[in-house]
C-alpha cells in the first residue's frame, strides 16, 4: 500500500489540555486506498488527533498535510471549512443530522442553499452515482429521524463522499452497529478504499481491526506506541503495543444461584404503538448471571424499560423481591437496589457539564451519605468522587471535572463506579463495555463477576457473543418480542445462538431449564 501516493501527513502533532498532553507529537501517513486503523486504551488520545485533523481542535505543534494539485500542503489550524475544502470527511461517533430533514436534504445542507430547487436533480443523480459505487444504500428521501442508526450512519458517509471527500475518519464507527451492519459498512469501506479513498478508522474491537485494516497506529497516553502491517499482526501484538503487557483472561467460576430477586411471568408490553414483548417468562436469581443475547430491536428495550423502572407490564406480572409492580418509577426501583447501566451512555448516562463528582452522587442525592440536614455534603461526594476515580481508573483530571470533557470510555467507567458502588442488589447491564479499550472490558467483567458473588442479580444484554460467554451461567435468546427459555451456558454453542438470533432455531434439548 505504501506504493500509492501519500493524501494525508501528519507531523508532530502536540496538543496539550493544561498540563494534560492528548497527543505527544505525533506523525502519521494516509496512503491512497488505504484503510489505517487507529486503536489505544480510553484517554489515549485517538479522538483528540482525529479532531485536530478535521479542524475542531487547533494543534500547539506540528502540522496537518493534504494532497491537493499542487502536492501537500498544510492546512490552517481550527478550520473545519478548510478541512472540509481540502476532502476530509469525518463522521463523529454521535451523528450531526437534521433529524427532520430527508436523507438527501441532509446530504446537500452547508454544500448549496436549500431553495435552490432547480439542482434537486443534479444532487440526486450524483449521490445515486456514489451509491451505485460504494453500495452505501439507504432511501434519500425518508426523513431521517425515521431511518436506523446503521441507515444514518450512511446517509452521514454520504454526505462526506458528496462533499468529494478523499480521506474519510470514522470514530467508533461500529459501536452504534448490530454485527452484522458492522459487516455491510466493512464491504463499503472495502470498496471505497478500492476506489481509491483513505479511510482512518478508530475501533476498539481487534477483530475487526484485524479484518478490515491495512495498517495499524496504536496511541498509548498520548504518544505512538507503534505501527503495524494488518497482515503481520496479531490480537497479542496489538494489546502489547496498547496497554504495555498482555491482558489478563477473566475467569468464570460457576454460579451458586439463591432466591429469585426478579421475576417477569407471562409478561407482555405494548410500547411506542406496537408489541415490544410477548408472553416473557424469566427469573433472575440471586448470584447468577443471566446473558440476553439477540440482534437488537428484537425486544432488548422492552425488557431494559421494565427493570429500569420506565414502564409496567401491559399484560403478565413482574415481581420485585417477590412483589407485584404495579407502578413505573425509576427512583423507586433505583431506591430499590435496582441499578442499570444504560445503553446510551451519552444520551442517559451523564449529565456533561455537571462534574464527576456530581455524577457519581446523581442517583443518590437524597440519600444519607450525602447529605448533612437537609444540605448536600459536598465533601462526602467529592470522596466517594475520588474513591471511584481511583478504583474504576477513570482517567480525568478529577472530582471536579466536567463530565463533557472525558473520553467516550472513560465515561463510561464513570457510569460504572456509579452503578456498582451502590452494591445493588440487580443489575441490569446494557451494552456494559461498548466503547471500552480490552483492558477495561476486561475489568468490567470482573466487577459485574465479583457483583454476581456477593449476590446480585445481573441481566446482560450485549450484542457481543464473546461477551455473553465471558459472563453468562445462563443464555436466554430475544426474538421477535419472545424469549427463549434460559438454559445454562455450558455446552451451547454459537452456531445455535446465532441460529436462535435469527429466529430460526428452538434451544436443543436439554438447555430449557
Ligand atoms: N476539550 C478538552 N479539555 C480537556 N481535556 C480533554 C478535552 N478533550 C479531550 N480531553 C482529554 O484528552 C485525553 C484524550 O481524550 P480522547 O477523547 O482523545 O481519548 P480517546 O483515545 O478518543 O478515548 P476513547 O477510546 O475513550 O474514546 C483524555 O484524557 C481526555 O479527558
Ligand atoms: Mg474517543
Amino acid at each position: 500500500m505504501t506504493d500509492t501516493p501519500v493524501l494525508l501527513s501528519l507531523t508532530n502533532i502536540t496538543k496539550r489540555f493544561g498540563p494534560l498532553i492528548a497527543n505527544n507529537a505525533i506523525s502519521l501517513d494516509l496512503h491512497r486506498g488505504e484503510i489505517l486503523a487507529l486503536l489505544g486504551e480510553n484517554g489515549a488520545g485517538k479522538t483528540t488527533l482525529m479532531n485536530i485533523l478535521f479542524g475542531h481542535y487547533v494543534q500547539d505543534e506540528g502540522d496537518v498535510l493534504v494532497l491537493g494539485d499542487g502536492g501537500l500542503a498544510a492546512l490552517p489550524p481550527g478550520s473545519p471549512g478548510a478541512a472540509l475544502k481540502a476532502g476530509i470527511g469525518m463522521v463523529h461517533q454521535h451523528f450531526t443530522l437534521a433529524e427532520n430533514l430527508s436523507g438527501l436534504a441532509n446530504i446537500r445542507l452547508g454544500t448549496e442553499p436549500l431553495l435552490s430547487f432547480g439542482r434537486e436533480g443534479d444532487a440526486r443523480a450524483k449521490v445515486k452515482r456514489i451509491i451505485a459505487e460504494s453500495g452505501l444504500d439507504v432511501d434519500l428521501d425518508r426523513r431521517v429521524a425515521d431511518l436506523t442508526v446503521g441507515e444514518k450512519q450512511r446517509i452521514e458517509i454520504l454526505k462526506a463522499l458528496y462533499r468529494d471527500a478523499k480521506v474519510l475518519i470514522l470514530d467508533e464507527p461500529t459501536a452504534v452497529l448490530t454485527p452484522q451492519e458492522a459487516e455491510g459498512l466493512f464491504v463499503v469501506l472495502r470498496r471505497l478504499a478500492a476506489n481509491g479513498l483513505g479511510v482512518i478508522f478508530i475501533s476498539h474491537k481487534l477483530g475487526e481491526v484485524l479484518a478490515v485494516s491495512h495498517r495499524i497506529l496504536v496511541l498509548r497516553g498520548g504518544t505512538k506506541a507503534g505501527e503495524l502491517v494488518t497482515a503481520d499482526a496479531d490480537r497479542r501484538a496489538i494489546a502489547d503495543l496498547m496497554v504495555g503487557k498482555a491482558v489478563a483472561e477473566v475467569v468464570r467460576i460457576p454460579a451458586l444461584p439463591g432466591e429469585t430477586l426478579l421475576e417477569f411471568d407471562g409478561v407482555s408490553l405494548h410500547a411506542g404503538g406496537r408489541q415490544a414483548l410477548s408472553g416473557v417468562s424469566l427469573k433472575l436469581r440471586a448470584g447468577e448471571i443471566v446473558g440476553l443475547a439477540g440482534v437488537s430491536g428484537n425486544g432488548q428495550s422492552g425488557i431494559a424499560a421494565l427493570i429500569s423502572g420506565l414502564a409496567v407490564p401491559t399484560s403478565g406480572t413482574m415481581r420485585l423481591y417477590g412483589e407485584a409492580v404495579a407502578k413505573a418509577s425509576p427512583r423507586d426501583f433505583v431506591m430499590a437496589g435496582v441499578a442499570r447501566m444504560p445503553e446510551d451512555r451519552q444520551h442517559d448516562g451523564v449529565v456533561g457539564t455537571m462534574s464527576v463528582a456530581d455524577n457519581i452522587a446523581i442517583e443518590d442525592v437524597r440519600s444519607p451519605a450525602f447529605s448533612k440536614m437537609g444540605l448536600l455534603d459536598r465533601k462526602a461526594m467529592r470522596e466517594r468522587a475520588s474513591a471511584a476515580i481511583a478504583g474504576y481508573d477513570v482517567r480525568c483530571p478529577g472530582p471536579d471535572a466536567e463530565a463533557r470533557l472525558l473520553s467516550g470510555g472513560n465515561v463510561q467507567k464513570l457510569i460504572l463506579a456509579r452503578v456498582l458502588e451502590r452494591e445493588p442488589r440487580v443489575i441490569l447491564a446494557n451494552q456494559p463495555t461498548r466503547g471500552l479499550d480490552v483492558g477495561a472490558q476486561a475489568e468490567v467483567h470482573r466487577r459485574i463477576l465479583a457483583a454476581r458473588d456477593r449476590g446480585a442479580a445481573v441481566l446482560v444484554i450485549s450484542e457481543d457473543l464473546d461477551e455473553l460467554f465471558a459472563l453468562a451461567d445462563r443464555f436466554v435468546v430475544v426474538h421477535a418480542g419472545e424469549l427463549s427459555d434460559a438454559g445454562p451456558s455450558e455446552g451451547l454453542d454459537r452456531g445455535t445462538i446465532g441460529l436462535m438470533m435469527a429466529g430460526q432455531a428452538r434451544p436443543p434439548v436439554g438447555i430449557a431449564s
